[in-house]
């Protein structure tokens, strides 16, 4: 569903990634893992091709990512989680989730039928759906970012560091609920800094360090592997 070849990005005259190769399968929970600026938002913005790779192959649904723009990536049956959850703080929360679900064209299911799985996945926002969505909670917009890119009914699902700000509390909350969508079939690819919690929950990893992947590998082997953990921890 997602493959990077060789991907060389820079901003500029700095290079930023350098030779990142990875993919994701039908089905796999991958968890992308990195320090802070090992390139793992640029990876996010290079797949959704809001940063172009200057060389290698990005894939996304089979198609090339240097022909396609950000804007059909909605169709072709990917969500995005952005860093920072990027809502529309003016709107309310039913505005912004209307936002993610006429992103994708062509649909069988109507709105109020996906608002209301929705409303299921996400107790805590059913309860706000007229409320302004930038005097919600971080918790409760990181809900709405996530309810956002699910209300498309994606077959893949890009997060970058959807837990970062989150109470430890809210964090399991939410990693709950990633497995859970990922159990119920869509495939996951998870941006995340937080080791444990995301290869607690993924089937494979990768490590970025400095823009390149310095380890990879089925995620329990990366949480036991002494050489991973030194990257990460
Ligand atoms: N638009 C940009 N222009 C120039 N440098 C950038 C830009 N965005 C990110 N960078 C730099 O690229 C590096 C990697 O950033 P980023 O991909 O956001 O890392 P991460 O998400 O892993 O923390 C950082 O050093 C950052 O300052
Ligand atoms: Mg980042």
């Amino acid at each position: 569903m997602l493959e990077l070849k060789g991907v060389d990005t820079s901003y500029g005259a700095v290079p930023m990634l350098r030779g990142v190769a990875m993919s994701v399968h039908p089905g796999e929970l991958v968890c992308l893992l990195g320090p802070n600026g090992a390139g793992k938002t640029t990876t996010f913005m290079t797949v959704c091709g809001v940063v172009r790779a200057q060389r290698g192959k990005v894939e996304v649904m089979g198609r090339d990512m240097a022909t396609l723009g950000t804007e059909n990536l909605a169709s072709l049956g990917v969500g995005l989680v952005p860093e920072g959850r990027r809502l529309f703080p003016s709107l309310s929360v039913i505005e912004n989730l209307r936002l993610g679900y006429d992103a994708v064209s062509g649909r069988g299911s109507n709105f109020e039928a996906q608002l209301d799985k929705m409303g299921n996945l996400f107790p805590r926002i059913q309860e706000r759906l007229r409320q302004v969505a930038g005097t919600l909670s971080g918790g409760e917009q990181a809900m709405v970012a996530l309810a956002r890119a699910l209300i498309g009914e994606p077959r893949l699902v890009i997060m970058d560091e959807p837990s970062l700000g989150l109470s430890p509390k809210l964090i399991g909350e939410y990693f709950e609920i990633t497995r859970e969508i990922h159990r119920r079939g869509t495939t996951i690819l998870l941006i995340e800094q937080n080791a444990e919690m995301g290869l607690g929950i993924a089937d494979r990893g990768y490590v970025l360090v400095k823009g390149k992947v310095a380890q990879e590998g089925p995620a329990k082997e990366l949480l036991s592997s002494k050489a991973a953990r030194s990257l990460y921890l």
